[in-house]
C-alpha cells in the first residue's frame, strides 16, 4: 500500500444545477490560495463543465488515458502556477458517463501516481445516483453533499446518501447547503434533511456550512472567471472561504488515518 497525505473529497448532489462545479472549482481555489498543493478533477466524465467555468479549452482530457498510452501528468492542465491543477473530463461521450467497475479501475490505475502530488484532490461528481456517482462517492475520504432550499434538492439528496449508505456502507456525510437567503433558511434546509437521514436512515450528516444565494455566482459563470478571483469580498465567496477553513480543520483531524489508508478506498481494495 502506498503511504498517503491526500485527503480526496467529492463534490455530489441527488438534483442537477445545484452549485456542485462551482463549490468544487472555488472551494479549491481557497484551499490552493490557502498554500496546499490541490488537483481539480471534472468527474462528470462525459458532460465536461469545469474546463468553462475556467474559461480554458484543453487539448487532452480524462478519455485521452483510456484510449491511448498518454501519462495522467500530461493530461493535468496548470491553472495557476504552483500546485492548482486540473483533470479535465470529456464533453459529449455517452460511454463515459457509465464506466463499468473494469474501465474504472483502469483509469484510477493511471491517475493514482499523480494523486499523491498534491494535499487535496477535489472530485466534482455528476448529479444524480448512477453507479459512476455512486463509485466515485464511496471511495472519496470526505464526501460534501450540496443542497438548496428547494424541496426536490432536499428528497434528491436525501434518496442519494439512502443508496450510498444501503448499497456501499457509507454513513458520514458532510452538508453543504448552497443558495439559501439567510441564516434561517440554511437552518432550517439542513434540519429538514438531517432529521430525515437520523429518522429513516440511522445516521445524522454533520453539517460543513452554507453558501449564500448571491448574484456574483452566476455572473463568474458568465465571465468564465472563477468567483474567488472575480468576486473574492462577495457573500458567497466569503463564505466558500469560511468552509475551506473548516476542510483545512477536518484534514487535520483526519492526517493519521489517511497517512495509513490509501489514496482512495474501494470495496474490492483496487485502488491501493
Ligand atoms: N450561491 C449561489 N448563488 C447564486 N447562484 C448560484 C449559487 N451557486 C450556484 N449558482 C448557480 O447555479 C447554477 C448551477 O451551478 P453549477 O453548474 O455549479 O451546478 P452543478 O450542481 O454543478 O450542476 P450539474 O448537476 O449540471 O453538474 C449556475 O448557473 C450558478 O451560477
Ligand atoms: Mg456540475
Amino acid at each position: 500500500m502506498q503511504q498517503n497525505k491526500t485527503l480526496s473529497i467529492s463534490v455530489l448532489s441527488g438534483k442537477g444545477g445545484v452549485g456542485k462545479s462551482n463549490i468544487a472549482l472555488n472551494l479549491g481555489y481557497c484551499m490552493f490560495r490557502g498554500g496546499f498543493p490541490l488537483l481539480l478533477m471534472d468527474c462528470d466524465l462525459g458532460l465536461a463543465n469545469l474546463d468553462v467555468l475556467l474559461g480554458i479549452a484543453p487539448e487532452n482530457n480524462m478519455q485521452n488515458l483510456l484510449d491511448s498510452d498518454m501519462d495522467a501528468r500530461d493530461i493535468a492542465v496548470h491553472i495557476e502556477p504552483g500546485g492548482f491543477d486540473f483533470l479535465p473530463a470529456a464533453s459529449g461521450v455517452p460511454e463515459l458517463v457509465e464506466m463499468d467497475a473494469e474501465l474504472r479501475a483502469m483509469l484510477f490505475r493511471k491517475l493514482t501516481p499523480l494523486f499523491s502530488r498534491y494535499d487535496y484532490l477535489f472530485m466534482d461528481l455528476g448529479a444524480g445516483i448512477t453507479p459512476t456517482v455512486l463509485a466515485f462517492a464511496a471511495m472519496t475520504h470526505v464526501r460534501l453533499v450540496v443542497v438548496t432550499p428547494e424541496p426536490t434538492s432536499l428528497t434528491d439528496s436525501y434518496a442519494l446518501m439512502k443508496v450510498l449508505s444501503t448499497q456501499h456502507g457509507v454513513k458520514d456525510f458532510y452538508v453543504i447547503v448552497n443558495q439559501a437567503e439567510d441564516k434561517k433558511e440554511e437552518d432550517i434546509t439542513f434540519r429538514r434533511l438531517a432529521a430525515a437521514c437520523d429518522r429513516f436512515l440511522g445516521f445524522t450528516p454533520t453539517l460543513l456550512g452554507g453558501i449564500r444565494l448571491d448574484k456574483m455566482v452566476p455572473e463568474s459563470v458568465r465571465r468564465q472567471k472563477p468567483l474567488l478571483k472575480l468576486a473574492p469580498t462577495s457573500p458567497a465567496a466569503q463564505d466558500l472561504f469560511a468552509l475551506a477553513v473548516k476542510l483545512q480543520r477536518l484534514h487535520g483531524t483526519m492526517g493519521q488515518r489517511i497517512a495509513a489508508g490509501p489514496f482512495l478506498t474501494d470495496v474490492a481494495g483496487n485502488f491501493e
